[in-house]
């Protein structure tokens, strides 16, 4: 028999990009199911995410991503007592499928619905566990480290009301390390390839600089992305790497050590750049519990080195379970729960999708 924390069960839908999630949560933040479709194999032949081929991946998707979700759960759709999905920021017609699926079932059951905003749910994904039990409690107040393909965002969560602390002025570090394996003709996605690749590389600490801040407090990685594509070109030029044609990929173990080394040396200034904010950033406001997530949460040495530093720094910090570092549905649900517990819901028939939305 289901005690009251068990309740509310919540569905949660997620489609705001590339992968097809569903998952149920119970009211204590135990994650019941969370099935996630990676559609890499349909984008694969194009290097990158082809948002209509997503956007229809995800309607042939979503009856087997529910059902086995469901079945997981052990439940039927009728225990469901409230349902979420994603309402941006992200691909619109891939948003579009999910919301109004979500929202027809939330309409057709006659239960609250919640319009989750993406970054949101990953925010709270550290507080998941991965083995059954009930999520941790949330922190009153917690600073949270969001770095994914889209964002590369530090923020200050007080009773949940969100501020901006640093955000980056042009491109997510996950979306660089993409570009940067593209470039060398790795296959999608390409962000944990470089980040395996680079463990076999030895990092030279003098080739990529961390852009410097004086008052403002930013992130950029656009220039460390255009100068290791300029890295890449000068090691063609040199004959000491061969890139394939367009559309081919290179062989992992076909990659000559100076590649390796430049993507050790990539990746170690890519990390040490939130490390270098994170210093800077407590010397002016108080961390004591940093949540850390987001698909570049899985990155090894970023991993590593925030481990090191919050030792070092006596922060309390949580770093998102590899299982709901990458987009999920379980992360959307567990934001739904945090604004059932405030007695927030939205209109199902009135919430709409959004490519961008502001968050603070
Ligand atoms: O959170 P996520 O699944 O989707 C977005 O909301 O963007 O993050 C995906 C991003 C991609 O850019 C992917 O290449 C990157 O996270 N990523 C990684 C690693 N695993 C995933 N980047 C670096 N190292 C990794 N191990
Ligand atoms: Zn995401």
């Amino acid at each position: 028999m289901a005690s009251d924390l068990d309740r509310p069960r919540i569905l949660g839908i997620e489609t705001s990009c590339d992968d097809t999630a569903c998952a149920v949560l119970d009211g204590a933040g135990r994650v019941l199911a969370s099935v996630v479709s990676s559609q890499n194999v349909a984008h694969r032949p194009f290097g990158g995410v082809v948002p209509e081929i997503a956007s229809r991946e995800h309607l042939s998707n979503w009856p087997a991503v529910s059902a086995q979700a469901l079945e997981q759960a052990g439940l039927s759709i009728y225990d469901i007592d409230a349902v979420a999905a994603t309402r941006g920021p992200g691909l619109i017609g891939c948003l579009l499928v999910g919301l109004s699926l979500g929202r027809s079932i939330a309409f057709g059951l006659d239960r609250p619905f919640h319009g989750v905003h993406h970054l949101e749910g990953h925010l709270y994904s550290p507080f998941l566990q991965s083995n059954g039990e009930p999520a941790e409690e949330v922190p009153e107040r917690f600073t949270g480290l969001v770095v994914s393909g889209g964002h590369t965002s530090l923020l200050d969560i007080r009773g949940g009301r969100v501020t901006s602390l640093i955000e980056t002025r042009d491109d997510a570090m996950g979306e660089v390390f993409d570009k940067v394996g593209r470039q060398l003709g790795l296959p999608f996605p390409q962000g944990p390839v470089v980040d395996r690749l680079a463990e076999k590389g030895m990092a030279s600490r003098t080739l990529f600089k961390v852009p410097r801040v004086k008052d403002e407090l930013f992130f950029s990685y656009s220039g460390l992305k255009t100068q290791a594509l300029r890295e890449i070109r000068s090691l063609e030029e040199r004959g000491l790497f061969v890139r394939p044609p367009a559309g081919g990929c290179v062989p992992e173990e076909e990659l000559p050590q100076p590649v390796l080394d430049l993507l050790a040396s990539f990746r170690a200034a890519a990390v040490q750049q939130i490390i270098d904010r994170l210093r800077r950033v407590r010397n002016r406001h108080a961390i004591d519990t940093l949540a850390v997530s987001g698909g570049v949460a899985a990155n090894r040495l970023l991993r590593a080195e925030l481990i090191r530093w919050a030792e070092t720094a006596s922060v309390n910090l949580r770093l998102v379970s590899l299982k709901y570092s990458g987009d999920n549905a379980a992360m959307i649900a567990f934001a739904a729960l945090m604004r059932q517990r405030l007695g927030l819901a939205d209109d199902p028939l009135g919430t709409a999708v959004a490519s961008r939305i502001p968050f603070d």
